[in-house]
């Protein structure tokens, strides 16, 4: 298993950090080097060093060396599907009151980024069982979650296919204390999500577009089978402070998705009358569709270039099953997980509620 403290050890990964800020993620391997072109820094002379040290290469640059931290690793890992950024997971793990020992249910896993949170947030006690209608996701979210990890969560099981049909055969009704649901059509599965809740238990969704947020909450609402849904999202500013230069930055991530959240009521049980519209809106799928033409629709990346994440993630996941043996082989360390996107901007827009890292669409 990695390990997320403590002196580095052979088969960590590092994130240096050098004079411009510029950000380097290595995995510890005996007898390797990073190379920049002011010098070379063996990885052996970071071994057995505390986390958070200075270490100055060969032509003297010094690099500040820390383990990432998971959302540093998100953020960099291979995307086969876009990923939840930080800011949402930490709200989602809030709002949908995920707790050590919670059997939850995610769909879909996409590149495995809520995944982790998920494990963190339930524990050793907890289960986490994620879908994914997609195998090569399934598998770059396996890669990534392991190399993450440094090992295969036995709490963990991934189901290929569709929610609507898997969820059902999977898990017993009534048995699921949370459902997140990351992916273009939620409405499509709120059945299935209600029949597995415990009574009181959560259904969470991460949305990206208007349309599909009201679309969501009036299935919900139809269901009668639920609280009155929930919605915001999550804007998070970074601000410079410097001696008297206090100001907000000035570029931030402005959109990433909507989270709405609902509970499911006791068998039986109906909502007192809530005063709340004047009138109920009226449209159809059709009008969503018009709205926003290819809302609903599905757009599909490169075969190569899914092929190469899945690659990415596996060797990712290679290198961090590979600690627990040593001497290490270089080899399986040559592809650690690719840098962090310069832009660090990556946001789903109208008609990619899946959108990837590098500007596809993914589903
Ligand atoms: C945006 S990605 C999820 C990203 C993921 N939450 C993460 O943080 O890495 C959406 C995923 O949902 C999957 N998906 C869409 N509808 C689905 C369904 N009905 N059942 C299972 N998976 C589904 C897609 O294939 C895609 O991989």
């Amino acid at each position: 298993m990695t390990a997320f403290s403590g002196p580095f050890q052979t088969g960590d990964r590092v994130q240096l950090t050098g004079p411009k800020g510029r950000l380097n993620t290595i995995t510890l391997t005996p007898g390797k080097q990073f190379h920049s072109h002011r010098g070379v820094l063996d990885h052996d002379a970071l071994v057995g060093l505390p986390d958070g040290s200075v270490v100055a290469n060969s032509g003297g640059v010094e690099y500040l060396a820390l383990r990432p931290r998971l959302a540093d690793f998100v953020m960099s890992m291979p995307r086969g599907a876009a990923i939840i950024y930080p800011k949402d997971a930490a709200q989602i793990l809030a709002q949908a009151d995920v707790f050590p020992g919670a059997t939850v249910v995610e769909a879909g896993v996409g590149s495995g980024a809520l995944s982790l949170w998920l494990l963190r947030a339930i524990g050793s006690t907890g289960r986490l069982v994620s879908f994914e209608r997609r195998e090569e996701f399934a598998e770059v979210a396996a890669g990534n979650v392991v190399g993450f990890l440094g090992a295969e969560p036995e709490n963990w099981r991934i189901v290929t296919g569709d929610l609507t049909e898997e969820l059902p055969a999977a898990l017993e009704p009534g048995t699921v204390d949370r459902v997140a649901l990351d992916m273009l059509a939620p409405w499509e599965c709120i059945g299935v999500v209600a029949d597995a809740l415990k009574p009181g238990g959560i259904v969470l969704c991460y949305i990206a577009t208007v349309t599909q947020l009201s679309r969501v909450a009036e299935a919900i609402r139809d269901t009668g089978l639920f609280t009155e849904p929930e919605s915001s999202e999550t804007l998070v500013r970074g601000w410079h402070v410097e001696g008297l230069a206090v100001r907000p930055d000035h570029r931030m991530v402005a959109h990433t998705g909507f989270l709405l959240t609902a509970r499911r009521l006791a068998p039986g049980a109906v909502l007192p009358a809530l005063k709340r519209r004047a009138s109920k809106s009226e449209y159809e799928d059709e009008d969503v569709e018009l709205w926003t033409p290819g809302a609903l629709g599905e757009r599909t990346a490169s075969a190569k270039s899914l092929r190469r994440r899945v690659r990415e993630a596996k060797a990712g996941a290679s290198a961090s099953l590979a600690r627990g043996r040593t001497p290490l082989d270089p080899r399986e360390l040559d592809a650690p997980p690719s840098e962090a996107p310069e832009d660090g901007l990556v946001t789903r827009d109208a008609a990619d509620g899946d959108a990837t890292g590098s500007g596809e669409a993914d589903q």
